[in-house]
């Protein structure tokens, strides 16, 4: 070893000891003929002394050190000089008085340096990761990940889940996204998909008997991507036989305890709050709801019904809603201009055409532009609906069901973290259920599965499948945290004839069932037990459990918001060959 210890690993107790450290010099101070560098790597910092007690080759050696140059220095541990202890640093109290100091490679002068206190730009970072990944809150966080994934792997290991892997080359698997496809040579004009989820093959696990499977599996997704997205993420994927909803939920409020436990210190209370779909969307206009705070939806739309202002009875004529949110006595921080941008945001993001807005004077009164457009039993019935206070401000939309829920949304989201209504290093865990089997498509007249096809109806929808698919709730469940979906899963249909069904609504043909499906309608008919799962999505769970708002913060190699790789400029051409021996002939791309 070229070392005897880390850089984060010298206490008091070490004083006097002979040691070698190796690592990346993090800062280096000339304090007249006397270096001072912080010696740096994945375990900490350390404080080495040269001086012309090192000897002069070393001395100089020192002097010539540039910032990330790689050094492995020896010395003796020594107490820092009275007063010049560091309590930031773990090591802060010692220094190592070095005799001997070598370079084991110089570095360039970096982009940017990982100390730095301002970030560079996301770009410059991810062209060079293997700079950004030196410093410490992205070490911090792949280590957070690394004891995450370790703690579900045993948890699931105590559970006597069998872990499986399965293929990255297979066909597509419908989770509602584009997939990724992976040109055959052998057979010349067909395509591999790369899994959107292992959805498939954990369901054929359980027909061959596997009766808990669990597997941290890499997923596959073309679709456009956001801030908790990416087209490549990984899944804590779990399938289990003989199981209700209750059961997988329980597993998971299990698996949640012990990280909170073991990760945040906390104890969380189990079983975790459960609530409905359809509460989710009527009280917080979401399926994934931050609970952190209340801000809770109020329903207008009957106050609306009574008005004769344009805005608020025409939604209601044309089959909409008035609802709203009410921020609690902080009208005096809305100014217009804040009002405006809060319009601009529900407009723009949301599709709103337009924000009300009231504010609750001393008196009592609802002020507004609008509200001598508003007749008085109106106002009064709002005052009434929201509880007002002097100091409150009322933000309405008038809109369809989809709009207002979103906007309305978006909005509580919006002032929930500006106006601070929670404490950032409180989380929170829930469970929403009971999701619709169906929504329609927004482009074609068409249903299609809210979840996945294989999802099955609760009992008591089952006769309703077909006359009124609306209606038909799943035996569904996602695990939100702080207003993410953090893991989403169902009940799948173990019975073949209730999935041909299914299979029907969603407008996918006997013919293409077969062709597509075919081995998993197969499957079902020779001896397929009841069973369910879930799937968590790992990068977030990291990034709820790490405090971050950024996904590829939580990834080493993460791909742009435009679905490429900086580092290695991933996706690149091909050679002709290649193209050649696959049978592919590319359109002339527009020029870059
Ligand atoms: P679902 O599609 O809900 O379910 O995915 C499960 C969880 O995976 C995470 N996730 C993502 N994370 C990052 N980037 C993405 N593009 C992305 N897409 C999804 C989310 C989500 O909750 N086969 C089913 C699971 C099942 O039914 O058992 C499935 O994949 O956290
Ligand atoms: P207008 O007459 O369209 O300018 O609207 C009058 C006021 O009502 C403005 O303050 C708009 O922001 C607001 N408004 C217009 N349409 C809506 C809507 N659909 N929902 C809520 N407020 C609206």
């Amino acid at each position: 070893m070229l070392r005897t210890h880390t850089c984060g690993q010298l206490r008091q107790s070490d004083v006097d000891q002979q040691v070698t450290l190796a690592g990346w010099v993090d800062k280096s101070r000339d304090h007249g003929g006397t270096i001072f560098l912080d010696l740096r790597d994945r375990y900490g910092k350390t404080q080495i002394v040269v001086n012309p007690d090192s000897g002069a080759q070393h001395l100089q050696t020192a002097k010539d050190l540039r910032g990330e140059d790689v050094i492995q220095v020896s010395g003796k541990v020594s107490t820092r000089l009275e007063g010049k202890d560091n309590t930031k640093l773990a090591t802060g109290e010692i220094e190592v008085l070095a005799t001997d100091v070598q370079v084991l490679n110089r570095s360039r002068t970096p982009p940017f340096f990982p100390n730095q206190e301002e970030l560079p730009g996301e770009d410059l970072r991810l062209k060079h990761r293997y700079i950004d990944l030196r410093r410490e809150g992205m070490q911090k966080t792949l280590e957070l990940r690394s004891r995450i994934i370790k703690s579900m792997r045993d948890y699931f290991a105590e559970h006597d889940f069998i872990d499986v892997e399965t293929p990255i080359l297979g066909r597509s698997t419908p989770e509602g996204a584009r997939d990724y496809l992976v040109p055959s040579r052998v057979h010349w004009g067909q395509f591999f998909a790369l899994p959107q989820s292992p959805q498939l093959y954990k369901q054929i696990l359980m027909i061959s008997g596997y009766d808990r499977y669990v597997q941290i599996a890499r997923c596959f997704r073309d679709e456009d991507l956001r801030a908790d997205r990416q087209p490549e993420f990984t899944q804590l994927d779990m399938e289990m036989s003989f199981v209700d909803a209750d059961d997988v939920m329980g597993m998971i409020d299990g698996l949640m305890a012990k990280l909170a436990h073991e990760i945040l210190g906390i104890q969380l209370p189990t079983p975790l709050p459960r609530m409905t779909y359809d509460e989710a969307v009527t009280k917080y206009g979401s399926d994934a709801p931050d609970l952190r705070f209340g801000m809770q939806i109020v329903d207008c739309s009957d106050l609306a019904r009574q008005s004769e202002f344009r805005v608020f009875r025409g939604a209601v004529d044309a089959g909409g809603f008035v609802r709203g949110i009410k921020v609690e006595k902080r009208a005096a921080e809305f100014s217009r201009k804040r009002i405006d941008e809060l319009t601009e945001l529900v407009k723009n993001d949301f599709g709103a055409k337009g924000l009300a807005w009231f504010r609750v004077e001393e008196d009592g009164a609802l002020w507004s532009p609008i509200s001598k457009n508003v007749e008085e039993p109106v106002l009064e019935g709002l005052k009434q609906r929201f509880e007002t206070e002097p100091g409150d401000l009322i933000l309405l939309l008038a809109d369809t069901w989809e709009v207002t829920c979103k906007g309305l949304s978006g909005l509580r989201k919006r002032l929930g973290a500006e106006l601070q209504l929670y404490d950032p290093s409180q989380m929170h865990f829930s469970w929403v259920v009971e999701f619709p089997m169906f929504e329609k498509d927004e482009d074609e007249d068409r249903w299609v599965a809210m979840h996945h096809p294989f999802t099955a109806p609760r009992a008591q929808d089952l006769e309703r499948l077909e006359d009124d698919p609306q209606a038909c709730r799943a035996q569904a469940y996602d695990l939100v945290i702080n207003g993410y979906e953090a893991g989403g899963g169902t009940v799948r249909i173990h019975d073949s004839e209730i999935q041909q069904s299914v299979f029907g609504l969603l407008g996918i043909s006997p013919e293409m069932a077969a062709d597509r499906f075919g081995f998993l309608l197969d499957a079902l008919g020779y001896g397929a037990p009841p069973h369910g799962g879930i799937a968590l999505g790992i990068d977030r769970v990291v990034m709820l459990f790490g405090g971050l708002d950024n996904i590829r913060d939580c990834i080493a190699f993460p791909k742009t918001q435009r679905a490429m790789d900086l580092m290695t400029q991933a996706p690149g051409d091909v050679e002709a060959k290649q193209l050649g021996e696959l049978h592919i002939q590319v359109e002339t791309p527009p020029a870059k």
